[in-house]
């Protein structure tokens, strides 16, 4: 029993490395999914059988209550939705794995071996901060708890001297293995607040650096967990999802220009949707028709097309699609630039435009397009702002400082489809709207695509 088991975790293994393999491409993204799936069931069927752990009727009745829960949230949760419900389901295996070591603790008879209840203490700790800490993403995403970061004098040192007390309580507990209930539930509060307190100075534009660090966590602790259980295939898949949590905060920080430790410990970052084009009622912007818009696109060579966040809130990437389509049978250089960190959650473009089935060698990654705009006749960004906001140049105390954008202001005609003049999810008014060669096409997303495609078949 013992070989097949191993053997079908391995099987297990290999589908969830050729899925995530799989998933580093657009194209080959759903095959991925699938086969990291069919690894899940197999894990999970064999740890069944193997272990008989507990009745049957109770796993079913997990089994449908789970599937109806997935199949409800992934039915009615909107794309735009989605940072919230990673955030979600991120909390939900870190707190899975803190009470899997608590049930472990209790289960024990006699002196636990050191390096497991070492492991069981380890995904204890992460599994409880990985599960208040996402609860407050959650609350800061959805609006709940306000967005932008929460700071206090001394915060830095208070966070410390809770890990350091984590600490002393762990080593504790491994000296008292028998008696440990008390240490343990004392981890469990001081990793509580450990949690809270590490994710409120977060906020802004660094939101999407830490959910993909607490997915990061929720592996680690999944990994822990493994090593206390001493199943191997737990300690595959929580390491698989630990390191590809933190390859994903370093790609986020490197496409924000930030380091992993200034989003964690920098406290910068506002609140979404806040403000507005403060200062700067008094600067000239013209309102620009569809009519307007397809003339200049009529004449123009070639187009570049910069989606963001508002594409999806529009839910416009088809009509996008077919207006992209229109421009490409009247001979144009139609190309789509991807900023790394537009929308809100990663690859959130990539995903909205495969929808729309528009083709994938038509998409180009910001580093691969950024020369490019200067020899582009128009740049139309869709619901994109802060990807566009040339003060990520210029402006040292701004949320945006240092990240690399999109060169859209070097196109020689820039259109803006929005609905107003609102700042993006940072907070920070857009100077390029107020530009010479900006054309503002105020109104939301589908509606002005629908209105230009109508125009460019007249
Ligand atoms: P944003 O800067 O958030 O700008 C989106 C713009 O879309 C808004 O200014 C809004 O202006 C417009 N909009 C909203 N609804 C619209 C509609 N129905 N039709 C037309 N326009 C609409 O978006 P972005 O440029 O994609 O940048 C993403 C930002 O989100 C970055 O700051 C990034 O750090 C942050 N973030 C990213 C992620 C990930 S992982 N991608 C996760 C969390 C946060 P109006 O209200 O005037 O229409």
């Amino acid at each position: 029993m013992e070989t097949i088991t191993n053997l079908v975790y391995l099987v297990a293994a290999i589908f969830f490395i050729l899925g995530l393999k799989l998933l580093s491409s657009p194209k080959t993204a759903r095959r991925g999914n699938q086969l990291a799936m069919i690894g899940m069931l197999l894990a999970i069927v064999m740890t069944l059988f193997d272990k008989q752990i507990i009745n049957f009727t109770y796993i079913i009745i997990g089994l449908i209550v789970g599937a109806a829960i997935g199949l409800y949230s992934a039915k009615v949760v909107k794309m735009t939705q989605m940072p919230q419900m990673v955030a979600l389901f991120n909390g939900f295996g870190g707190g899975a794995s803190a009470l899997v070591a608590l049930s472990e603790y209790s289960r024990m008879t006699g002196a636990p071996r050191l390096d497991t209840f070492i492991a069981l203490i380890l995904g204890l700790f992460v599994g409880t901060v990985t599960f208040f800490g996402s609860l407050v993403a959650y609350a800061k995403l959805q609006g709940i708890m306000r967005g932008a970061p929460i700071v206090y004098k001394m915060q830095q040192a208070l966070n410390a001297l809770l890990l350091l007390a984590i600490i002393v309580l762990g080593v504790l507990a491994v000296l008292n293995p028998l008696h440990a209930w008390w240490f343990l539930l004392i981890i469990v509060m001081l990793s509580t607040l450990l949690g809270v307190l590490s994710v409120i100075p977060i906020g802004g534009a660094d939101m999407p650096v830490i959910i993909s660090l607490l997915n990061s966590y929720s592996g680690i602790a999944a990994a822990f967990t493994g090593f206390a259980l001493q199943n191997s295939v737990l300690i595959i898949s929580g390491a698989l999802v630990g390191a590809s949590g933190i390859i994903l905060s370093d790609i986020m920080c490197k496409a924000m220009n930030r380091s992993l430790l200034n989003v964690l410990f920098g406290a910068v970052g506002s609140e979404e949707g806040s403000g507005g084009p403060a200062g700067t009622e008094q600067k000239r912007v013209t309102r620009f028709t569809a009519e307007d818009g397809a003339v200049i696109l009529e004449r123009a060579q070639s187009v570049i097309f910069v989606p963001g966040y508002g594409l999806a809130v529009a839910q416009a990437q088809h009509v996008l699609a077919e207006f992209a389509q229109i421009l490409i049978d009247r001979g144009k250089k139609v190309r789509f630039a991807i900023h790394p960190v537009a929308g809100r959650m990663p690859g959130h473009m990539n995903v909205l435009l495969a929808e729309a089935n528009v083709p994938y060698d038509l998409l180009f990654e910001m580093d691969n397009i950024n020369d490019d705009f200067r020899n582009t006749d128009v740049a139309m960004v869709i619901g994109a702002n802060d990807v566009t906001n040339p003060v990520a140049r210029t402006k040292k105390d701004s949320p945006l400082y240092g990240m690399p954008i999109l060169n859209v202001d070097q196109a020689g005609t820039v259109m803006i489809i929005k609905r107003s003049l609102s700042p993006g999810f940072a907070g920070e008014d857009n100077p390029l709207f107020y530009e010479d060669k900006t054309m503002m096409l105020f109104g939301d997303a589908k509606k002005m695509l629908t209105e230009l495609v109508r125009v460019m078949k007249e």
